[in-house]
Formats: structure tokens, C-alpha cells, sequence
């Protein structure tokens, strides 16, 4: 097996090598590829992953660090995609645009991540066309890219039979954090969630065949968040750095954790992602955001400091600090979705597909998120009940900004993407929507297709 990981540079590289290294004989990995636009990032990234390869664990895995879309995709089996279109100093705006004109400041999410969004279709789809001419035809693409809901609502319209599973690490990260927190294996975990990318719920979250939703309400209830008791002493005040071995319990995070204890105040028939704040508490979260200092200042002061600061230190002196790079779930949940592909396994995995009548009032071409067993031949998806209308006017409401937004992408179309922006629930006003859309396209003039 050839992997072939697009966006080589990126901070999850070293933890997804990990996760690939440590599976190497399921996966019968031979070679690895990083592949990247940016040298200088990926060059140091490449080292690390070397001393991961041939000094941490060993292994005998090839590495191959390219600039080159040939080199990169001759023959690989699967293409690990992580892009970062623009990288932070985009996200940074993306976030802080927004803010600027009281509007939620998020990377995926509201107007930041339909700015996001319309970086990230064109250069997805030249990945698609060098895997489709370059790889194996039996290839699989494992995107984790973001928006990934609306980046695969665009492969869907763009690239309807490109071989591409849109995935994300959010709800087993939300497993995690349960599976912590009531003291229990995740791996005897099964769940059932349905939704949009960043946008749904879980209806059912069962331990060894017993129902554990009404302990974890309890347990949410009574420490008025979501977050293991361990993770909890270790934030220093509200937005404190907080030192655990969980990446989404840190920071600004805080807020979203919290934010499921609010939802489910209300609302507590299912757990809703984290994800789900910034638009039931879109108000909220722009009074507690600093726009000066987002999210993305968190990451850049952090784990891509972190990183880049251990690499040089590396380089320098020979001497590696494991810590400086986040390996985890991320990395295993892609890792084991190429596993159930390659060998059948049929294992259940939830994934961002075409709905397909999944749930049933949800219309056929919506990009959903639900369960789906995993073989050779791709997903099977399970059929889900109908769903209710609170539920489903949401996700139809934010569907079709997706939709509007890809269309307004594809066409170049100005009033198509204000459409968008006026139709997400993160904009107060028609008037908001034109203002924060005409400095989202001031900042992204480079990467933008031309809107008219
Ligand atoms: P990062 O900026 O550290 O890494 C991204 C890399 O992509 C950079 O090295 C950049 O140079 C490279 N890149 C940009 N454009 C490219 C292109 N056209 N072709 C190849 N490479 C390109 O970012 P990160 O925080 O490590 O995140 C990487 C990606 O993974 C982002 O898209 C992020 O949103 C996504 N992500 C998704 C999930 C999920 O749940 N789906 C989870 C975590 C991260
Ligand atoms: C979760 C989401 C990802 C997102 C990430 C951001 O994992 O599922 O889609 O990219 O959070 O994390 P960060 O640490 O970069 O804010
Ligand atoms: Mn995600």
C-alpha cells in the first residue's frame, strides 16, 4: 500500500504517520507520501516524520516528501486529505471578519467557514483529478479537509463518482470525552447520530448493549458541562490553557463543552455537537469572543508553535520531545476508516455521504452525516427514522446556505453567495450578510473565484 497525505504539512501529520505506523501490518503499508504547496513547512514536517518512521518505531516504512502532484499520486492506494487553504493567517481573518460586524467568528462554521469553503473547492478538486489520473483506480480519498460539509457538497455537484470519503473527527471526539467522563471503555461504545457536518446530534450512545444517554444527562446536569472531572481542574479559569492529553479540551473550547450543558437545559432529548452552539448560541458566543485574540491566535501560540519550535530544536540538536506533537484519535479514526476499506472489515464508521432516502425527510441529495459500515466496495449506510421538524428545519435551513453557496462558487455569482450568507442563522440581517461577505472578499481576492 502507497498512502499519500495531501497538506503534508499540517500540524496532524506526525499523529496521523503515528496512527498509520502503528497499523502497518493491517495495512500492509510499504510507502508513505507528504505532499504539500508550502516547502519550507513540509520539509520540517518531513523530518519529524522520518524520526517517527526509522527511529521512534522502526518500522521500514518508505517515506517520500514531494511538491510534485505526479510523484505524489503515481499508484498510491489511499490519499489522506487535510488542506488548509490559505493556512492560519486565512482562518485568523475568517474568524475575525466576522466578529468585527457582530457575526459568530468560527473556522467551519457561519460566515468564516463559507469563506473557507470557497478557498478550499477548486484546490479539492485538482486532488481529485491528480488522484483520478495518478493513482490506482481502485484509490480511496479519506478527506478530512474542512468545511467538509460543504467541501462535499461540492464534490458531490463537481465530482459525483470521484472516490472520496468526506470525514470528520468531531463526534469520536465527543465520544472520548463521554467515554471519560462515565468511566468507561469507548471502544465498547455504539452510537447513533444523525446531521449535517457540524451540525447534528446523537439520538442513542449505548456501552456493552446498555443505554448510558440517561447517565451521561446526569452526569452533564450535575457538572454543568461535558468534560471529565480530570479535564475540568486542569482549566485555569475560563479559558485557561488547560494541560490534558485531549486537544478539544483546551482554550476556547471551554465555551462549546459548556455550551452542550446549555443546549440540553433545554433541548434534552439528545446530545447535540459541540458544533451546534454557534448557531443556537449565536448571540452568546459573539459576547464572549475576543476579537483581537480567536481561536486561531490559540492554535498558532500552541500546537503550531509547539511543533515547529520541536522540530527546529530537533534539527539543531538531534533530541526529540514527543510532546510536541498531538497524536490521538484524529489520526487513528482515518487510519482505521482505510483499514475497513482495504480489508472488508465492514466496520461502522459515521461519514458525510449523499442521503439517498437515510433519512427519509431530509431531501435525497442532501450531503448528511449518519452511521454507514465500511467495505470493500465503500459505505453501506444505515437507514435512519424520520426526524423531527425542530431538527429538520434547522439542517434544511443551513442545507440549503450550503447549497447556495457551492452554486454561487461554481457560477461566480455575487447575489447567489449573499443568498448564503443571509440565509445562515449565524447573520442577523440581509444588510449584515452584504457587509461581512464584501470584506470576506477584500481578504480572499488571491483565493476566491470571481464573484459577479
Ligand atoms: P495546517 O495549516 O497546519 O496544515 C495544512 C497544510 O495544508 C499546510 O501545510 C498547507 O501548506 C497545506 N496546503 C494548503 N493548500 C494546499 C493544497 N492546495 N494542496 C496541498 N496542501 C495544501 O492545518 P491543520 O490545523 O493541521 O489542519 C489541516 C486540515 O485538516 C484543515 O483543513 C483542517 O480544517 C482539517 N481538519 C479537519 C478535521 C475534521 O474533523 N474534518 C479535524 C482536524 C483538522
Ligand atoms: C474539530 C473539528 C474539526 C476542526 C477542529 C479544529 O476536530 O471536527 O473539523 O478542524 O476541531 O480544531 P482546532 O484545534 O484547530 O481549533
Ligand atoms: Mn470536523
Amino acid at each position: 500500500m502507497i498512502i499519500t497525505i495531501v497538506g503534508g504539512g499540517s500540524t496532524f501529520t506526525p499523529g496521523i504517520v503515528k496512527s498509520i505506523a502503528l497499523r502497518r501490518e493491517e495495512l500492509e503499508v510499504e510507502e508513505i507520501r507528504l505532499f504539500d504547496v508550502d516547502k519550507e513547512r513540509q520539509d520540517k514536517v518531513g523530518a519529524l516524520v522520518k524520526w517517527i518512521l526509522d527511529e521512534d518505531l522502526k518500522c521500514g516504512i518508505k517515506l517520500t516528501v514531494t511538491y510534485d502532484a505526479k510523484e505524489a499520486y503515481t499508484d498510491a492506494d489511499f490519499i489522506f486529505s487535510q488542506m488548509r487553504v490559505g493556512k492560519y493567517a486565512m482562518r485568523e481573518l475568517d474568524e475575525k471578519i466576522p466578529l468585527k460586524h457582530g457575526c459568530v467568528g468560527q473556522e467551519t462554521c457561519g460566515c468564516g467557514g463559507m469563506a473557507y469553503a470557497m478557498r478550499t473547492i477548486y484546490p479539492m478538486m485538482q486532488a481529485i483529478d491528480d488522484a483520478e489520473k495518478y493513482a490506482k483506480p481502485t484509490h480511496w480519498i479519506l478527506n478530512y479537509s474542512n468545511p467538509a460539509s460543504i467541501v462535499s457538497e461540492a464534490c458531490r455537484k463537481l465530482r459525483p463518482n470521484a472516490r472520496i470519503i468526506n470525514i470528520c473527527d468531531m463526534p469520536i471526539a465527543i465520544i472520548d470525552v463521554v467515554a471519560a467522563a462515565l468511566e468507561i471503555d469507548k471502544k465498547d461504545i455504539v452510537y447513533d447520530y444523525y446531521g449535517l457536518n457540524h451540525f447534528g446530534w446523537f439520538t442513542s450512545i449505548e456501552h456493552k448493549g446498555e443505554d448510558v444517554m440517561p447517565k451521561l444527562k446526569d452526569y452533564i446536569m450535575k457538572h454543568e458541562i461535558l468534560l471529565p472531572e480530570a479535564y475540568l481542574k486542569n482549566f485555569k479559569g475560563l479559558i485557561g490553557a488547560g494541560e490534558n492529553e485531549n486537544r478539544h479540551a483546551k482554550g476556547s473550547w471551554y465555551y462549546v463543552w459548556k455550551g452542550v450543558y446549555e443546549i440540553m437545559q433545554n433541548f434534552p432529548e439528545t446530545l447535540p455537537n459541540t458544533y451546534l452552539n454557534y448557531y443556537l448560541q449565536q448571540k452568546e458566543f459573539v459576547e464572549h469572543s475576543d476579537v483581537t485574540h480567536t481561536r486561531a491566535n490559540e492554535v498558532m501560540e500552541t500546537r503550531e508553535k509547539m511543533l515547529f519550535q520541536g522540530i527546529d530544536k530537533y534539527l539543531s540538536t538531534g533530541e526529540i520531545d514527543e510532546s510536541v506533537f498531538y497524536a490521538g484519535s484524529h489520526g487513528d479514526w482515518i487510519a482505521d476508516l482505510a483499514i475497513a476499506l482495504k480489508n472488508d472489515t465492514k466496520a461502522r464508521f459515521l461519514i458525510i455521504t449523499e442521503n439517498r432516502g437515510a433519512i427519509p425527510n431530509m431531501p435525497f441529495d442532501a450531503m448528511v452525516e449518519v452511521p454507514a459500515y465500511i467495505g470493500k466496495n465503500g459505505p453501506e449506510v444505515i437507514a435512519q427514522n424520520e426526524i423531527p421538524l425542530f431538527q429538520q428545519g434547522l439542517m434544511m435551513q443551513q442545507l440549503n446556505c450550503e447549497k447556495l453557496l457551492v452554486e454561487g462558487c461554481i457560477e461566480g455569482s455575487y447575489e447567489k453567495v449573499l443568498k448564503a450568507f443571509t440565509l445562515n442563522k449565524t447573520v442577523p440581517s440581509m444588510k449584515v450578510a452584504k457587509e461581512v461577505l464584501d470584506d470576506l472578499i477584500e481578504a480572499n481576492r488571491e483565493y476566491w473565484p470571481e464573484l459577479k
